[in-house]
Parts: C-alpha cells; sequence; structure tokens
C-alpha cells in the first residue's frame, strides 16, 4: 500500500540525513571560512606553525605533503579519503603505499581539536598544509578557500592513478579527466622539483629491460646518468629496489623551482612519465621549454594549478562530515544504513500493519513538539558517539515484539 505524504516526506527526511546526504544548500568554499569559528584562535595560522615546525626539522614533507595532495584530490576529489584507517580504504591501494606525510596531518588535526572541536576538517588541513609547506620551500604563497568537508567513505578499488611509465598522451587523458588542460598538467608535474623515488620506479622500464628488451636501457636518459645509477644507486639486484633517487638535482631538491624542467631540456628526467614529457613529437614538449626557459612562469602557474587540485569535487555544506579524527570516519556507510533501519522502527514508519496504530499519532499531543523530530535527534546524537546503540537497539526491539519480521528482514537485507 502506498504510504502517505506526510510520511513520505518525513521519511525522506529521516532517509536523507541519516545517510548524511541532506542538502541545506552546498555552501561555496571561501577564503577565511574559519574565521570567528575556532574561539580565538586563528586556524590558518596554527597550521602553519606547525608546517614551519616539521619543515625545519624534516624538508621531505614538503615533498611529502604535494604527493599526497595530488594523490588525495585526484580520487573523488579533496575529502580526506586517503587518510582512513581500515581494510581496504584508499591508503590500502598499491600507488598510496608509499604515501606519506600523514601524522603531520594527524597532528595539526589533534591541535585544532584542542582548540575548537569539531569544526576544521581534515580535507581543509590537507590542503592548508601544503600550501604552507609549498611557500616555505620557495614557491609562492597562494591563498586557500576552505570549508570542505570530509567524505563517509574511502575505498581503495576507487584509487586510479597514472603510471610512472606513462607517455605524455596517456597522462594527459588521466589528467584531461579530471578537467585539467594539457598547460596544467605539465605544471602540476613540475611538483617533481621536490622529493624523491625508488629504483624499483626505473629499474625495469628505463634501466635494464627498457621496451621489455632484457639488458636495454632507455635512449631518452642521459647515459652518464644511466651509467651512474646501474653502477652505484640502482645496481641490477633486488636489494637496491629501495634504494632512492633524487627527482631533481640534489641541491635543488627541497626547493620549489623550475630546474625540474629544465633537467627534462638535459634528458635528465629520472621517471619515465617526467621525460615523456619532453620526448620527440609529444605536444607537452613545448610547454616544458617555455617553462624552463621563463617565457611562461611556473612560480605563478603552480599555486593556479595546485588551487584547481584543491577544489576537486570537494564536499561543503552539510555533505558530508568534519571527522573528529582525520583517519576514522564517523560512521560507516553500511552502518548507516543499519541506522536508517532503526530510526525507521523507532519512528514507527517501517512497522505499519495494526489497524489502531496511524501514522502521526502524537502530532499536536506534546504541546508545541514534534515527537518523531526529538526521538530522532536523540538516537542520532548517541550513535555520532556511540555506534554500538544501532546493534543494542535492534536487539532490544527484537527481544521487546518478539519478532518484528519487518524490521529483521530489511536489517539482514542491507547488512548482506
Ligand atoms: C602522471 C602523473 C604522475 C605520476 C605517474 C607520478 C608518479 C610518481 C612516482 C612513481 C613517484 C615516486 C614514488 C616512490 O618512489 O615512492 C612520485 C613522487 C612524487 N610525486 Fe608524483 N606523479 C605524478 C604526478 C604528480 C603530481 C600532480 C604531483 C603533485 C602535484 C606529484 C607529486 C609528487 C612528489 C612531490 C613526489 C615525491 C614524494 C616524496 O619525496 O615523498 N606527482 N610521483
Amino acid at each position: 500500500m502506498a504510504l502517505a505524504a506526510r510520511t513520505r516526506a518525513v521519511l525522506l527526511v529521516v532517509a536523507l540525513s541519516v545517510l548524511g546526504l541532506a542538502t541545506g544548500g552546498v555552501a561555496q568554499l571561501k577564503n577565511g571560512f574559519y574565521t570567528g569559528k575556532c574561539g580565538t584562535n586563528d586556524v590558518e595560522t596554527i597550521v602553519q606553525g606547525l608546517v614551519k615546525a616539521r619543515v625545519a626539522r624534516d624538508a621531505a614533507i614538503v615533498a611529502q605533503l604535494l604527493r599526497l595532495q595530488f594523490h588525495e584530490c585526484a580520487i573523488n576529489g579533496c575529502d580526506a579519503g586517503l587518510l582512513v584507517d581500515g581494510p581496504r580504504t584508499e591508503k590500502t591501494a598499491k600507488p598510496n603505499l608509499s604515501v606519506k606525510g600523514y601524522d603531520l596531518i594527524a597532528a595539526i588535526k589533534t591541535e585544532l581539536e584542542k582548540r575548537c572541536p569539531g569544526v576544521v576538517s581534515c580535507s581543509d588541513i590537507e590542503i592548508l598544509a601544503t600550501r604552507d609547506a609549498v611557500a616555505l620551500a620557495g614557491g609562492q604563497r597562494y591563498a586557500v578557500r576552505t570549508g570542505r568537508r570530509d567524505r563517509r567513505q574511502s575505498s581503495a578499488t576507487d584509487v586510479r592513478l597514472p603510471k610512472e611509465e606513462d607517455t605524455a598522451a596517456q597522462a594527459a587523458s588521466y589528467f584531461g579527466s579530471l578537467g585539467f588542460t594539457e598547460l596544467d598538467m605539465v605544471v602540476l608535474l613540475g611538483a617533481h622539483t621536490v622529493g624523491v623515488t625508488h629504483c624499483i620506479k626505473i629499474k625495469k622500464t628505463r634501466l635494464y629491460s627498457y621496451g621489455g628488451k632484457p639488458n636495454s636501457t632507455d635512449p631518452n636518459l642521459d647515459p652518464s646518468d644511466a651509467a651512474v645509477y646501474k653502477k652505484f644507486v640502482c645496481p641490477n639486484t633486488a636489494s637496491s629496489d629501495n634504494n632512492i633517487l633524487y627527482l631533481d638535482t640534489q641541491s635543488s631538491v627541497s626547493r620549489i623551482d623550475n630546474s625540474y624542467y629544465k633537467r627534462l631540456q638535459g634528458r635528465h628526467g629520472v621517471l619515465s612519465v617526467d621525460q615523456n614529457l619532453y620526448a620527440n613529437g609529444a605536444s607537452t614538449k613545448k610547454h616544458v621549454d617555455n617553462l624552463a626557459n621563463n617565457v611562461i612562469d611556473f612560480s605563478s602557474l603552480f599555486p593556479k594549478a595546485l588551487i584547481k587540485l584543491s577544489e576537486l569535487k570537494v564536499l561543503t555544506g552539510t555533505h558530508g562530515e568534519v571527522r573528529k579524527l582525520g583517519n576514522e570516519m564517523a560512521l560507516a556507510a553500511r552502518t548507516r544504513a543499519v541506522l536508517l533501519v532503526v530510526a525507521l522502527s523507532v519512528l514507527g514508519l517501517a512497522t505499519g500493519g495494526v489497524a489502531q496504530l496511524k501514522n502521526g499519532f502524537y502530532t499536536g499531543k506534546c504541546g508545541a513538539n514534534d515527537v518523531e523530530t526529538i526521538v530522532q535527534g536523540l538516537v542520532k546524537a548517541r550513535v555520532s558517539r556511540d555506534a554500538a546503540i544501532v546493534a543494542q537497539l535492534l536487539r532490544l526491539q527484537f527481544h521487546e515484539c518478539a519478532v518484528n519480521v519487518r524490521v529483521t528482514i530489511l536489517v539482514l537485507a542491507i547488512a548482506s
């Protein structure tokens, strides 16, 4: 039998709010979103202070944060999905196993939670921290719009990232699918002006088995670089797999500058994907020349490209949540689905049946109060701090009603 209009409306509201999908208007990102929201604290200054202290004792964090932002934002947008611990989350996907910098994001989150609990999202922290790290490494400082919220899902199967041996065309197709132009991509790859890679990323593809041919070396790699790599850094034994190679010259490897592009002109690019930007016939070659020769200005384009990356598919307004801990979602999707069933059953919407019961029985019987909304609010508050209540209520209802067949079937269907 069709549900009454009011029941359907209540059902929809409960479903949407329980599932965290209620819209209430998607607020946009804005500069200074946190101004006045964290007591007397200035959120951006706090983030900057913590990043500065870290960079001072560990310059590698700059590269780690840049890579983290790329791997974060390219997969379902900048939603802190990469931070979540647990089986089969984004973090566990192969390309993310070598991502670092999580500890700094967690430390910043802890500090901000102390000062204003539940206010600053982990996704905003990632973006602010990267911005500060870039500026501390000689990059241009840029304004970051904030107000991102954290996604309630994170799945390893969503992780699709380009490969280190991709051609320029393959990489451009990937970046194109995210809305980036070819120039944007060449500028973003300029992030490889800092940081390191590992021998395993080039041993097979560039040093010892180029094009699948044994003993073949990539002719697009400067021969003296290849000789040094083979002899000293990445000898052809498994034990060298995790040895480190600087992506830029050692003297510039902690500086955000355009030397990466100059290196490509001299065939010193370390990863194939880097050197491929300068391959003969590649449409990206002219961009590399322009960036290397300052015809176009890397220092101003890099922030613009990072801002574009930082605003990919963000959640704002009432979408998602502000996590208490960056690495833990408040509720897994499945728990929320079970919660929905419990909420419905508590509200008496899923049972139906008995003739004397009716929808909205309490309407007008409790002064100006809406009984169902009050119940829903209390259930929601409790679940957000104690997910075990879901199971407890389910069991309670079962023991109370001596098997409510309809709800039980629904729960089993969702949980399966
Ligand atoms: C076609 C696109 C890209 C590919 C195939 C690629 C691939 C890689 C690989 C294989 C590494 C070395 C990982 C390791 O050995 O552990 C790396 C490092 C790095 N990537 Fe990319 N990357 C790409 C784009 C980007 C973008 C867009 C950014 C940032 C905006 C970025 C930032 C970095 C940084 C900073 C490092 C050094 C990390 C560190 O030192 O810890 N990459 N990348």
